[in-house]
């Protein structure tokens, strides 16, 4: 009998760490070393803008990998000075990643304005992935946050349309220490369980962040309630990042 893979997500936010010479590059070891066709799993590259062509143009013939912005677009009618058109955006990319705790924490972004530019990307057909964080939650309710992030979505997506979580706590994020796998393993179940009261459905893509390396990643794919990674540092070689997509393959055929 043919045996059902868990499908999975691993995805690689390069962040500002690179040139667009160096991103090229990075692209181009990634196209000549995923000889192997993985199966049921996407891998989703998300550059920075000024790599965004260049890398896509490499790496567009690889069914299995997909290409992201770091940011979305919050409204398509009024201009924006620094910011990407939605039509430019959705000809180049297939995902959107939205609300990183950078970007919250930095730019001040709010839920409102992640979940207005989630409504955007899922009218354009873009794929948006939201980052969550369990920040503003209390000892009485440590999931407080992670509820106010996903009741703003569902107050704005009001089309149906694919989307994905992506759990990252705050401390795991560049420090080299990863969530306890039973943090992960919680908060997945209470991400499912909140969208399935909000929205009705309990089968959206939940995905953990956080300090993700060859090591570590089985330990998180083979959770339950875990689809996918979001890969940071160790996205940033060819040697680090293909470990990580093989280890999940070879995590894919255990289960
Ligand atoms: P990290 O980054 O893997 O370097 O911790 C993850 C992220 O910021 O998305």
């Amino acid at each position: 009998m043919l045996k059902i893979l868990k499908y999975m997500y691993i995805l690689a936010n390069w962040k500002n760490s690179l040139s667009a010479e160096s991103s090229k590059r990075l692209a181009e070891g990634i196209y000549s070393r995923l000889l192997h066709q993985y199966l049921n799993m996407e891998i989703v590259i998300f550059p920075d803008d000024i790599s965004l062509l260049g890398v896509r143009s490499i790496l567009d013939s690889l069914s299995i990998v997909k290409i992201g912005a770091q940011d979305g677009p919050m409204d398509k009618t009024s201009s924006l000075t620094g910011s990407i058109s939605a039509s430019n955006l959705s000809k180049f990319c297939d995902y959107v990643l939205l609300g990183h705790s950078e970007r919250r924490t930095i730019l001040g972004e709010t839920n409102e304005m992640v979940a207005l530019k989630a409504t955007e990307a899922i009218e354009l057909g873009l794929v948006p992935v939201i980052c969550v964080t369990k920040g503003n939650g209390t000892v009485f309710d440590p999931y407080y946050g992670i509820k106010a992030q996903l009741e703003s979505i569902h107050d704005h997506i009001r089309r149906q349309g694919k989307y994905l979580i992506a759990y990252e706590p705050i401390d795991a994020i560049g420090t080299g220490i990863s969530a306890d796998t039973e943090d992960v393993k919680n908060t997945a179940e209470t991400i499912r369980k909140m969208l399935s009261g909000i929205q009705g459905s309990s089968d959206i893509p939940v995905l953990y962040g956080g300090s993700v390396n060859a090591k570590n990643v089985s330990s998180f794919l083979s959770l339950e309630g875990i689809d996918g990674v979001l890969v940071g540092g160790e996205s940033l070689t060819v040697d680090s990042f293909l470990k990580i997509v093989k280890k999940a393959s070879d995590t894919q055929n255990l289960q």
